[in-house]
């Protein structure tokens, strides 16, 4: 009879090295609780992953015993979160615009440098000249310096393309560029965001080829999860977006809006009378459009930098506690408006221009980030179940994650249970 050898428990130890661990000595554990409506703090608490996936979070002697074959990752003391969500990016684009940023702060206004060939159109033609592998090599590395910035979901729009062939070319490699990185890209197809030159005086062909064809191609090669729209008088009338967002919803991808922001022109009420997942900018929107998303269970997107940028006033935080509904905070990563590279700053900004506490403010950079890109059952918390993507940060309470500036940077980033390296560039670039 032979017998099984059995296993030393070195064995085990290293068996279970590669899935199971435990991140204890922490200042504090902070997650959203599972329905997202507040954050749930734990004193000196714990996090287990398994499998890539949150096992157990929570506080004292008992969990860290039942949990004694997990292999343990020391926090030193630090906070730990779940990892940020970004959840609205134009992060595909070449070349920047700092001359124009030079122009507004001289005093013209973006509508007029756009009506001059400026503003979005000057990214397209900088885009559509650079090559495939430049844009998609330049995506990779900033989803990467998103991570070390804390982020691992991120959401990517198209739209520096505009015609329905160049659009689908940046879909294309927003779909390569993600499979490089450690990073969960959501990619979004920002269809009408400025007229084409080849559509002028054709406004409605370009709606019938987006309906006809490119949508239903999208949706096909299965290129985009999600259709957004620029509801402005700089971009598009309400009517075209609802036709185009129509089309999308029939095609059953998510759908964005950004709404109300250089004018109240009612996307906000379209994107809640659609069921969208986010209304973003909302600079312009009223009382009475928040209280809108708060019905439809639509997420209000704030997005500072871009209010920044364009002088526009963020929504003050108690009336959007009042409203009821649930806000998010996002970069707006972009050559124009937003050249912002951290979210955790635009957080910190957020928290400043509209009042928002140390858990709105994180709750808008995790819960209801995840839940405007329709994954928060999975992302954008630690409660069992969930992702296990987190971060340790360089502080020690929550409090000061939306206090310095630049912004606590983090000290390790977990993804799928896994403490990869970061890269090195965020170490030469950032201080
Ligand atoms: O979200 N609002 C429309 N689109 C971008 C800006 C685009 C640009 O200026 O390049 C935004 O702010
Ligand atoms: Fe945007």
């Amino acid at each position: 009879m032979t017998t099984m050898p059995t296993r030393s428990p070195m064995d085990r130890a290293v068996a279970g090295r590669t899935s199971y661990l435990m991140i204890h000595n922490t200042s504090e554990v902070v997650t959203p609780e599972p329905e997202g409506r507040g954050v749930v703090r734990h004193p000196k608490g714990v996090v287990v992953f398994q499998d890539g996936r949150v096992l157990e979070v929570g506080t004292g002697a008992e969990v860290v015993r039942r949990h004694s074959e997990a292999r343990p990752i020391n926090a030193h003391g630090r906070l730990v979160t779940p990892a940020l969500v970004d959840c609205h990016t134009h992060m595909i684009f070449a070349g920047h615009r700092a001359g124009e940023f030079q122009r507004r702060l001289a005093g013209e206004d973006y509508a007029a440098i756009a009506a001059s060939g400026g503003g979005i159109r000057a990214t397209v033609a900088a885009t559509l000249a650079e090559r495939d592998d430049v844009l998609e090599k330049t995506l990779a590395n900033r989803l990467e310096r998103w991570r070390a910035n804390g982020c691992t979901s991120v959401e990517v729009k198209s739209g520096y393309g505009l015609t329905p062939t160049a659009e689908l070319r940046l879909l294309h490699l927003i779909r390569a560029a993600a499979l490089r990185v450690p990073v969960r890209v959501h990619r979004t197809a920002l269809v009408l965001h400025a007229l084409p030159d080849d559509y002028r005086g054709r406004r409605a062909a370009l709606l019938d080829e987006l309906c006809g064809q490119t949508l239903p191609e999208i949706r096909r090669r299965d290129l985009a999860t999600a259709v957004d729209v620029f509801c402005d008088p700089v971009g598009f009338s309400l009517k075209e977006c609802r036709r185009v967002l129509e089309c999308a919803r029939e095609l059953g991808f998510d759908l964005h809006v950004h709404a109300d922001q250089l004018e109240r022109t009612r996307g906000a009420a379209l994107a809640a009378e659609l069921g969208a997942r986010s209304a973003d900018h909302l600079e312009n929107a009223i009382e009475k459009d928040w209280k809108a998303l708060a019905r439809a269970g639509t997420v209000g997107v704030l997005l500072p930098v871009a209010a920044l940028s364009l002088g526009l006033r963020l929504p003050e935080a108690a009336m959007l506690r009042r409203s009821g509904a649930r806000v998010a905070i996002a970069t707006d990563f972009n050559p124009g408006t937003a050249p912002a590279q951290s979210l955790l700053e635009c957080g910190a900004l957020a928290a400043r221009l509209c009042g928002l506490n140390a858990e709105e403010t994180l709750l808008a950079m995790t819960y209801n980030a995840a839940r405007a890109l329709g994954v928060e059952a999975e992302a954008g918390h630690l409660n069992p179940g969930a992702f296990g993507d987190a971060v340790v940060w360089e502080c020690e309470t929550l409090e000061e994650l939306s206090y310095w500036l630049p912004a606590v940077r983090p000290d390790a980033v977990f993804v799928r249970g896994a403490d990869l390296a970061l890269p090195t560039l965020e170490r030469r670039v950032w201080p």
